[in-house]
């Protein structure tokens, strides 16, 4: 954890249509109802998809647990990021390892992986655009979780004491 609890936080995956929007979606859903005032944007390290929304799959999953996330547009990882952002999250470990050959020295501590850092080990959401919708369902799942961790632990650190 840095010194500080986090203002802002950066999503980051593969193409920012699938599992970075839920990302966004579910966490700011989750710190809605905790009345947190946390920045929450997410982006994708490829640049396929810019402009477009999420996968009609990730809409769908999100909406189907009352989330909408059908206005947003992927935009691509921008260097001003790593100094916009006090927590880069990626969403698997090759996100992480993108981030980090990309982050300036003094930005790679601030470079996650996103379950381990909610608390729940080592693990990769994995990319399901290849896959069926069982598979969004399965990164819902694993993204909700993280997210109310996530929420915990940033809850947690604002409330004890210096
Ligand atoms: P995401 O999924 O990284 O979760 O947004 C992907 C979306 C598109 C591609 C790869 C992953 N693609 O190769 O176009």
């Amino acid at each position: 954890m840095p010194a500080k609890p986090p203002n802002s936080i950066l999503f980051v995956c593969l193409g920012n249509i699938c599992r970075s929007p839920l990302a966004e979606g579910v966490f700011k859903s989750v710190i809605n109802e905790t009345g947190a005032d946390i920045v929450v944007d997410s982006a994708g390290t490829g640049a396929w998809h810019i402009g477009n929304p999420p996968d009609p799959r990730s809409i769908a999953v999100a909406a189907k647990h009352g989330i909408d996330i059908a206005t947003q547009r992927a935009r691509q990882l921008h260097p001003s990021d790593f100094e916009r952002f006090d927590l880069l999250l990626g969403l698997d470990r090759s996100n992480v390892s993108a981030l980090r050959t990309r982050a300036p020295g003094d930005a790679r501590g601030r470079v996650h992986l996103f379950l381990e850092y909610a608390g729940m080990g080592p693990l990769d959401v994995p990319d399901p655009y290849y896959g069926g919708d069982d598979g969004f369902e399965t990164v819902y799942r694993m993204i909700r979780e993280a997210s109310e961790g996530l929420s915990a632990k940033l809850g947690a650190r604002a409330a004890s004491p210096p």
